[in-house]
């Protein structure tokens, strides 16, 4: 099955509340967190994901686009992430074995991401530890940026792996998509799309929500 994760970076934050009620249909709450080092840009963090977990039931996605993120995880899973994922290009092999398992300890799922100029077999060894892999189809950093197909094939890759070693990891993607892409990366292999400003653009945002479901 396909799942659909809304990224509330394009939310309008003046009405979050109604913004996250609108796309409560999806699987997964997309929760991008960016520090202004391991990208430019900066987003949100713990005081709004805390307001976020309060309001919703929804499994939070937090996706955590910042430098040494094993200092936050503790903190991360505390304010009410589901899902913890962080970049493989922010910590050394030894310390990201480490944080994989301190978010296990947690009781929560953990993820890994690559930037689009990383090779994907920096993450063939974790495969086996992860509940998610997250390919950037985007340079990190902003919504609104149009999807590399050349990242298509890291999808094949890695969905290939995924089966060929019988692992339960969900296959996500994120950055640029809509109904066309959705389509070229569910037939490359993915299982969970994260839409962020195709999504809030959307004037019915559930039915959107299914159109992605079936591109
Ligand atoms: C980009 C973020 C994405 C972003 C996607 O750094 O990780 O989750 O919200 O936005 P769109 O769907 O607009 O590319
Ligand atoms: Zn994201």
């Amino acid at each position: 099955m396909i799942k659909i994760a809304p990224s509330i970076l394009s939310a309008d934050f003046t009405k979050l509340g109604c913004d996250i009620e609108s796309v409560r249909t999806a699987d997964y709450l997309h929760f991008d967190v960016m520090d202004g080092v391991f990208v430019h840009n900066l987003s949100f963090g713990f005081p709004v994901l805390e307001s976020v977990r309060k309001f919703t039931d929804m499994t939070l996605d937090v996706h955590l686009m910042i430098k040494s993120p094993s200092r936050y995880i503790d903190d991360f899973a505390k304010a009410g992430g589901d899902i913890i994922t962080f970049h493989v290009e922010a910590e050394t092999p030894e310390i990201i074995h480490k944080v994989i398992n301190k978010i296990h300890k947690h009781g929560k799922k953990a993820g890994l991401s690559v930037k689009p100029e990383t090779q994907v077999d920096v993450l063939f060894p974790y495969l086996d530890l992860l509940d998610i892999v997250l390919v950037m189809t985007v340079e990190p950093g902003y919504g609104g940026q149009e999807f590399q197909s050349a990242m298509l094939s890291k999808i094949s890759v890695l969905r290939d792996l995924i089966n060929s070693r019988g692992l339960n990891c969900e296959l996500e993607v994120d950055g640029g998509i809509n109904f066309e892409t959705a389509k070229l990366c569910i037939e490359a292999g993915a299982n969970v799309l994260v839409a962020g400003s195709d999504m809030f653009n959307s004037a019915d945002r559930a039915a959107h929500i299914e159109e992605l479901r079936n591109p």
